[in-house]
């Protein structure tokens, strides 16, 4: 979805006349272009390349450097795929539509674990090798840089979930008693499916998920049709027509109880709840429509075709705020939570990260609109909770900069809490018209794209007309609490 994401990035920059530099997927672009060692001929005209040109094994996250591949751009993902909790099987067949960036005699898929039997780019059979978790293909034909083109990878295995990479805990496709319990960020998505696992390469998806009769099947988006049935198996075909990173992509199955409808402001809801979590099924529909229909108040329209949630029984004891279908592991949410994940829609799953170390833009703004959920509903202000967190110096907070997400804490609690804080200390600087005008513009110039902290910086100067780096550098990049807020 690159042409999309630039074109997004080029209008917003243009808008404002300030050439931000767009990092991220464009510098890895160049640096695999670097690779293939162009010639530059006399008229500075460039030959084109004469030998074997490599998309490269990264995105070029410099947190991140296996994530992700250089060379192409999903656009789309068709994902057909068949589980059987019994013996932990999963059995899928990707069709992959991509654009060439570059001419490529080979490229990279990230796939963690499972058996690759077969691979075809369009049509035609390729060779294919593994390493570590990079699926690397042949191109039986080479691929001139601007076309598209179709891979498909078959595949089978027990999925082995991410443990503690990064000190991140266990993600990706968890088995459970019952189905799979899937939240893959960061990069999980290679647990279950080939991908391009980087949330710069956002996609659309299709899933046609087969489980055993009396389970059901729940992935992004809404449904084509309704479940088909046959020899004991029931496929669900679920579509997320709107682009989405890797790591939002979900196939949650199991034992569930579903309610379905559509909110005050029309938003079809789907809420899925675990039968050990049967007394927090309508609360979950009534708080996520509720919720939904609020922000769509405060960040402007809503980004997606349907809203909802899932209670799992999976005692993960976190949430992720998965598109469309925020995903709790084992609780019953509180509204708070439901605040967070559904604010995550706009902010992490529409407008996105273009490299980890911005992760401030996903969880100090979702985290910045639970205190806006706690004031709106008559509990503490914005304002208190700034100041309470402000008062105590001692906080580890301060000493982490939460502009820079470490790749070996990326969710640090100064992400969440000290992101957020930025927020309002920005907010007090510019006042509320102008403050809440610019949420609803960046959700606006950067829907269904990718962004980066430098164009949220650049947005707020244009639309305060004040220079704010003093108070980005002191919030997101110091290793020290920031003065007072008066
Ligand atoms: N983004 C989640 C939240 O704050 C937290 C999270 C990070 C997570 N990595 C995860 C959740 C992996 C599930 C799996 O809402
Ligand atoms: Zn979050």
């Amino acid at each position: 979805m690159a042409a999309h994401r630039f074109a997004t990035t080029l209008s917003l920059t243009t808008a404002l006349s300030l050439g931000a530099p767009f990092l991220g997927l464009a510098t890895a672009c160049t640096a695999s272009e670097g690779a293939v060692a162009a010639e530059t001929v006399p008229g500075g005209v460039k030959a084109p390349p004469a030998g074997d040109t490599v998309g490269a094994p990264g995105v070029g996250d410099p947190d991140f450097p296996q994530d992700g591949n250089g060379g192409y751009d999903v656009d789309h993902y068709g994902l057909k795929l068949s589980y059987d909790p019994a013996s932990k099987r999963l059995e899928g067949s990707a069709a992959i539509r991509a654009r060439a960036v570059q001419d490529l005699t080979a490229f990279d898929l990230d796939l963690h674990g499972l058996t690759v039997s077969r691979v075809t780019v369009d049509g035609a059979a390729a060779q294919f090798g593994r390493r570590e978790d990079e699926l690397t293909v042949t191109a039986p034909a080479r691929i001139k840089n601007g076309t598209r083109f179709d891979v498909t990878v078959d595949y089978a295995g027990v999925p082995d979930p991410v443990r503690n990479y990064a000190g991140l805990g266990t993600y990706g496709f968890i088995a459970t008693t019952d189905g799979s319990f899937v939240t893959c960020e960061p990069n999980g998505a290679k647990t279950w499916f080939p991908s391009n696992d980087h949330p710069s390469d956002k996609a659309t998806y299709d899933f046609k998920i087969t489980v055993p009769e009396g389970l059901t099947a729940i992935a992004n988006g809404e449904m084509d049709a309704q479940p088909k049935t046959s020899d004991g198996k029931t496929t669900f075909a679920w579509r997320e027509k709107h682009p989405m990173a890797t790591y939002l992509a979900t196939m949650t199955t199991g034992k569930f109880e579903v309610r379905t409808g559509t909110s005050d402001l029309g938003i079809p809801v789907y809420a899925a709840v675990d039968p050990a979590f049967h007394g927090s099924l309508d609360n979950l529909y009534t708080a996520s429509a509720k919720i939904t229909d609020y922000w769509t108040t405060v960040f402007g329209p809503y980004p997606f075709s349907s809203t909802g949630g899932v209670v799992d029984n999976y005692s993960a004891g976190y949430a992720l705020e998965n598109q469309t279908k925020p995903v709790y592991g084992g609780f019953t949410p509180d509204t708070g939570i439901i605040a967070h994940e559904l604010a995550h829609q706009w902010f992490g799953d529409s407008v996105s990260i273009t490299r980890w170390k911005d992760l401030w833009l996903n969880e100090g703004f979702a985290t910045y609109a639970e205190w806006l959920w706690s004031e709106h509903r008559g509990g503490q202000t914005a304002d208190a909770l700034f100041r309470s967190y402000y008062a105590n110096n001692l906080d580890p907070i301060w000493s982490y900069p939460p502009g820079r997400a470490q790749r070996a804490d990326l969710f640090n609690g100064s992400v969440y809490t000290r992101g957020a804080m930025t927020l309002h200390a920005l907010r007090k600087e510019i006042g509320d018209a102008t403050f809440f005008a610019l949420l609803k513009k960046w959700t606006a110039a950067h829907r269904y794209g990718n962004a980066t902290t430098e164009e949220f910086v650049a947005l707020a100067e244009h639309m305060s007309g004040k220079k704010l780096d003093g108070l980005f550098d002191a919030w997101l990049y110091q290793p020290r609490r920031p003065a007072p807020v008066t």
